[in-house]
């Protein structure tokens, strides 16, 4: 019988791949707002704004909703995982309430704006779930629910859950939704460009200069000028706020495959933290159900062997829905905010004319949406009522999140540090067989070294072009990750994620 093969790219992007890019800019440019980066963020503040009537330009490295956008689960839930429980002890009741009224605000206006353009993207109402096999975590559960009701979400503790094997138990919210996000996106993308908005691909923004105007500069020389910015890149390309010792980045891994009726489950489920299983489904053109995995996760550059983790996943997949064939396989990256609420407004504390979107920890849909609108406000000086909450100068690194801050802060140390001082012995570049990678000394430089299929070595530096970590192979991926603020590159060294914006430099390796 014939075995359709392994697609090793986002069951988003396979079924809706980008298409011809749109051109960069062709000489300097005036607009109101310039937004940088074309995620669901980026997209959802350029929506946002050219609807209220402002100019706005888009400007994307890479391809719209192609980046961690692109391999999201794509799921529309204000429940997020523990969030409310978590949120009422350390900042307060109002502060939970506005969280829940934020993220379902974001996600009623998501579907207002897919009714009222007959956007097709495969929407479906589901209920989301967090739910637990571990009896000694139900407390957790039960206040969750009872946090999440409190702050008006339609929330209830529940041992039925749609899923085909039991848990102990699971907090159930209902009324949320998931979707195709790159269909979603694309009709979004119209609405921007049919309002008068810019977008741009294939334009990488390397300079910003905050002023009346703001200046931008894109790697192909041409500046672009806006009363305002933001920085909307996943990981924050500019970062004066030094918020990347705010967020620890996390690759996530994803499987998919078609999945019998019978054990389809109806909703989006996630466990607690620690032993992440989050799963949902999407319907597929044959009238079929595609069963979408996600979980392994781990610091960028330090999975191990993440062929074996993917293959712990498609086990787990098999083994509780009977899923026997995987059609795709791709990973998410996230990053997570040191008090687990994202960071939206301005870039710095001085800042005025500059803002930021990050730190969405697994829930950059709800949370991009959300941050459009907010970011919109602030920009239009419009009040919001949740402003406050996720304003980025709002942490007290130390003080008030000391324990996530200062472990991060350990192992980002220990990578640029410590990667420095220890000398592991290395195997020479000959002894790397097709498909492997590894660090090796050269010169005294250390070099990030691969063999292709082809048996053809590609070398580069291995000090990360943001600020000097040593990066590390996934094989799986065929990437060189880089643990400590999660940027990522091809074998030859180009930017694939960021925050950094360079190249990783080649190195000859003299044979
Ligand atoms: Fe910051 Fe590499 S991503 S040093």
């Amino acid at each position: 019988m014939h075995q359709q093969a392994l697609t090793h790219r986002s069951y988003w992007l396979d079924t809706i791949p980008p298409g011809e890019p749109a051109p960069g800019p062709d000489g300097d440019l005036t607009v109101d707002v310039a937004v940088v980066g074309a995620g669901i963020a980026g997209l959802s503040t350029a929506w946002e704004l050219t609807r209220r009537g402002h100019g706005v330009a888009v400007l994307e490295a890479d391809r719209l909703a192609a980046g961690v956008t692109g391999n999201t689960t794509a799921k529309l839930s204000a429940l997020h995982t523990l969030v409310y429980d978590r949120l009422r002890r350390t900042r307060g009741r109002e502060a939970a309430r506005l969280y829940a009224r934020s993220q379902s605000e974001a996600i009623r206006a998501a579907a207002d704006l897919v009714a009222e353009r007959g956007i097709d993207c495969d929407w479906e109402e589901a209920p989301a779930f967090t739910y637990t096999e571990e009896a000694d975590r139900l407390p957790e559960l039960r206040a969750e629910a009872e946090a999440a009701r409190e702050a008006g979400l339609p929330a209830s503790f529940v041992t039925e859950t749609g899923l085909p094997f039991p848990v102990a138990g699971a907090v159930r919210v209902t009324g949320q939704a998931q979707f195709h996000p790159r269909k979603y996106l694309m009709a979004l993308a119209d609405a921007i460009r049919g309002a008068g908005g810019r977008l741009y691909e294939h334009t990488r923004v390397v300079g910003l200069r905050e002023g009346e105007p703001c200046v931008l500069t894109t790697e192909a020389g041409v500046r672009v000028s806006a009363r305002a910015v933001v920085v909307a890149t996943h990981y924050p390309v500019f970062d004066r706020a030094l918020l990347f010792t705010r967020l620890s980045p996390r690759r996530e891994l994803v499987v998919a495959g078609p999945v019998d009726a019978a054990r389809a489950p109806d909703g989006m489920y996630i466990t607690p933290e620690g032993s992440t299983r989050s799963a949902r489904t999407a319907p597929l053109p044959d009238g079929g159900r595609l069963l979408i995995v996600t979980g392994e996760h781990f610091t960028p550059g330090t999975g191990g062997d993440v062929e074996a983790r993917f293959g712990e996943l498609g086990a787990w997949a098999a083994d509780r829905f009977g899923v026997d064939r995987l059609s795709h396989r791709w990973a998410a990256q996230d990053n997570d905010s040191t008090d687990t609420v994202p960071l939206v407004g301005p870039l710095h504390p001085a800042s005025r004319h500059v803002h930021v979107a990050t730190g969405f920890g697994g829930w950059g849909m709800s949370g991009g949406i959300m941050a459009g609108r907010l970011l919109a406000d602030l920009i239009t000086g419009t009040p919001c009522p949740w402003s406050d909450l996720y304003d980025p100068r709002r942490i007290r690194p130390v003080v008030r999140e000391g324990g996530h801050f200062l472990k991060h802060q350990a192992q980002v140390a220990r990578h640029f540090v410590g990667d420095r001082l220890l000398a592991p012995a290395r195997p020479p570049a000959d002894g790397l067989a097709p498909g492997e990678g590894a660090v090796l000394t050269v010169d005294g430089r250390r070099c990030a070294v691969h063999r292709d299929d082809d048996g053809q070595l590609h070398a580069v530096s291995a000090r990360c072009t943001h600020m000097g970590c040593l990066v590390a192979f996934n094989a799986a991926e065929r990437t060189w990750e880089c643990p400590c603020h999660g940027s990522r590159f091809d074998v030859d060294g180009n930017v694939l994620q960021g925050p950094a914006v360079r190249p990783l430099e080649p190195r000859d390796l003299g044979v």
